[in-house]
């Protein structure tokens, strides 16, 4: 059975509750697909006004991040309920810029994924290289580490309904794709490493999205490869290029 594509924007630290609800309007008739599933994950203040906005259209809405206790003495953070109460059915767990910037690791991933699941939120893992480790050989060493951790304790019905997606860090907001070959070979190594701790039938279902400077230009390319099913899409989730990237055929 083929995998439906899956074509999330991360929207980042942008976007003000109006320009968020802006950008919507503008997005909504570009983005229309009836072969793709469309996300927009945006920054939690914009989270109730855009599900709002999209009431009606194809378009789900994720959050960028969630914390993993229920509720209490957390300052600043946000709780699965609250996004799921807001209307969220996705959410993107360890970007690497929260990995870098925030703290992120592993461990905190893995137990974001399993209250995540919990909620019945359906989690974007993100993973992916820096340049040193791509040029020391060791990319898919610490591709698989992040993945196997991530996973720990998930089952297999819950990973066959989840998300990766690899975004090798040296292509994130630089314009520097991988190449396509690149992205494949990672992304199909990433389906292998499900197979391992799952089975075929759970690697065959879980979709597994490339991100890094995906644009209007080559995602028509990355999306055709047998492994990679759709994009995580940062600069380009912001303009009207989006729905071109959505509509790639
Ligand atoms: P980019 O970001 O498309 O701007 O490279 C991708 C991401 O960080 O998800």
């Amino acid at each position: 059975m083929a995998r439906r594509k899956i074509v999330a924007g991360n929207w980042k630290m942008n976007k003000t509750p109006s320009e968020a609800v802006a950008l919507v309007e503008e997005l909504k008739p570009l983005v229309a697909s009836e072969d793709v599933d469309v996300v927009f994950c945006v920054p939690a203040i914009d989270i109730i006004p855009v599900v709002e906005a999209c009431k009606g259209t194809n378009i789900q809405v994720g959050a960028e991040n969630m914390y993993f206790e229920e509720s209490g003495a957390y300052t600043g953070e946000i709780s699965p309920a609250m996004l799921t109460d807001a209307g969220i059915k996705y959410v993107v767990l360890g970007h690497s810029e929260r990995r870098e910037y925030f703290a992120e690791t592993n461990e905190t991933v893995n137990k974001k994924m399993l209250k995540a699941f919990e909620h019945g939120i359906t989690p974007i893992m993100c993973c992916g290289e820096t340049l040193e480790q791509r040029e020391q050989g060791v990319t898919m060493d610490f591709i698989r580490q992040q993945v196997k951790v991530g996973f720990m304790g998930v089952t297999a019905d819950q990973a066959k309904a989840s998300v990766i997606a690899y975004e090798p860090i040296w292509a994130i907001g630089t314009g520097k794709t991988a190449t396509t070959e690149q992205a494949e070979e990672v992304c199909a190594g990433i389906r292998a490493c499900i197979a391992e701790i799952y089975d075929e039938a759970t690697a065959e279902a879980i979709r597994i999205q490339y991100g890094g400077s995906v644009n209007a230009g080559n995602a028509a390319e990355l999306f055709a490869q047998a492994d990679i099913d759709g994009g995580l899409v940062g600069g380009a989730s912001l303009k009207a290029d989006f729905g071109k990237i959505v509509n790639y055929k």
